[in-house]
């Protein structure tokens, strides 16, 4: 007799129905309504001849997004922590002195994964809303002698972008290795990884390139690739290891695993987008419209937690007024406005709320919409002032 089918977990579900949602958070960003069209589209073979085809046009596009002629440039299947993994898994040697600049939650993470492929791990901190020096990062290389820095550009829980200006020259004098997280940068903040000698970089799909989360950009330069070449054992990551996947991306084209095939149609529709617009264009457009929201909050009493100079275009870090629930304000937002706005993380826990202004989503109109939405719904928030005669008591 086979075994009766039980109908414990059997749900008795509607088709998938989701609510509009104005994403005005750390990420994921609202997808580009052709982004959407192009992943909806049927699957083809990983190896379909079509499909490889615009495996290169991906490869080259996102070349261009990031400014650079890295050969191994390619999406990750996974989000962009995998692909922060990947960049530590093919690098890391057992023992490798890997020095980590700490300047928010991700800085964090980029901690704890290099000691899981057990470097030893150093790393300097600056408070949450501040960024490094030039002359603290060579104070740590000379001190620590690195074989890696790692680094976040763009740090998404603070709202703090890490001016990147001489960092890579420092490295090559140091003969270390720069590794650059870009996941809140990449087609929406200026981002040179050539120019800026950057060996590893890696970011995400679902902020500045409008697409939902599921790919996570990759891409090592040479000086990189000589250190996994020169490996005295395999990568201790099978799925992330690059010299095998390289050869699916690269001239082979051995499969490696199933390609995410409709992640990618969606991602080449995203790259090709942004290189319509023109990277120019788009850093301008996310500029001036983080500006617009800096301006609008501030003519509300508002306090933005990052120096200006310092300020993210993508991400924009507000101090919650004292005496104001902002969990429960973001709450009022999801459910009366159909806007999320994100809330704190690790230091900053409680004490901002986070606004996205990303890809599809930095427009004026959106700011527009959530400053009104401010201006009026906030001061129900706000804790109503002492009666006059318990004040003088
Ligand atoms: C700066 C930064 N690094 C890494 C990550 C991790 O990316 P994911 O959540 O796509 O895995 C995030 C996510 O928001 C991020 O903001």
């Amino acid at each position: 007799m086979p075994p009766s089918i039980s109908s414990t977990h059997r749900l008795a579900l509607d088709p998938i129905a989701t609510p509009e949602r104005l994403l005005l958070g750390p990420g994921p960003s609202n997808a580009h309504p052709t982004v959407l069209q192009a992943l909806a589209r049927m699957p083809i073979g990983h190896l379909d001849p079509l499909y490889i085809d615009l495996m290169g046009e991906v490869q080259e596009l996102l070349r261009y997004a990031w400014q650079t002629d890295n050969r191994l440039t390619i999406p990750m299947s996974g989000t962009g922590s995998a692909a922060m993994e990947a960049t530590l898994a093919n690098t890391i040697e057992p023992g490798d002195k890997v020095l980590v600049a700490v300047m928010g939650y991700f800085g964090q993470r980029l901690v704890d994964m290099a000691g899981r492929y057990r470097a030893e791990v150093v790393s300097i901190e600056r408070p949450w809303g501040e960024a490094f020096e030039l002359a603290e990062l060579e104070a740590a290389l000379i001190a620590h002698k690195p074989a890696i820095l790692a680094m976040v550009h763009a740090e998404t829980s603070t709202g703090v972008c890490q001016p990147m200006e001489g960092i890579g020259d420092l490295c090559r004098q140091h003969d270390c290795l720069l590794l650059l997280d870009t996941v809140t940068s990449l087609g929406a903040v200026p981002l040179h990884i050539d120019a800026w000698k950057v060996d590893l970089a890696y970011s995400c799909s679902q902020k500045g390139l409008s697409c939902p989360p599921g790919l996570g950009p990759f891409t090592m330069g040479p000086r990189a690739e000589a250190k996994l070449a020169a490996r005295s054992g395999k990568v201790p990551n099978w799925y992330l290891d690059v010299s095998l996947l390289n050869k699916y991306w690269g001239s082979d084209r051995v499969y490696h695993h199933t390609a995410p095939v409709n992640m990618n149609f969606g991602m080449r529709e995203a790259l090709r987008l942004l290189a319509e617009e023109g990277l120019e264009a788009a850093w301008a457009r996310h500029r001036s419209n983080a500006e617009r929201l800096w301006a609008g909050l501030e003519q509300l009493g508002l306090e933005l937690h990052v120096s200006e100079p310092l300020r993210l275009a993508t991400l924009t870090t507000v101090r919650i007024p004292e005496g104001v629930d902002g969990k429960a304000f973001s709450r009022h937002l999801l459910d009366r406005f159909g806007i999320e706005v994100g809330g704190g993380l690790g230091d900053l826990a409680g004490k901002v709320w986070r606004i996205g202004l990303m890809g599809y989503n930095s427009t004026p109109e959106n700011v527009d919409r959530l400053l009104d939405i401010f201006a009026s719904e906030l001061p129900a928030f706000r804790p109503s002032p002492a009666p006059v005669a318990a004040a003088i008591a």
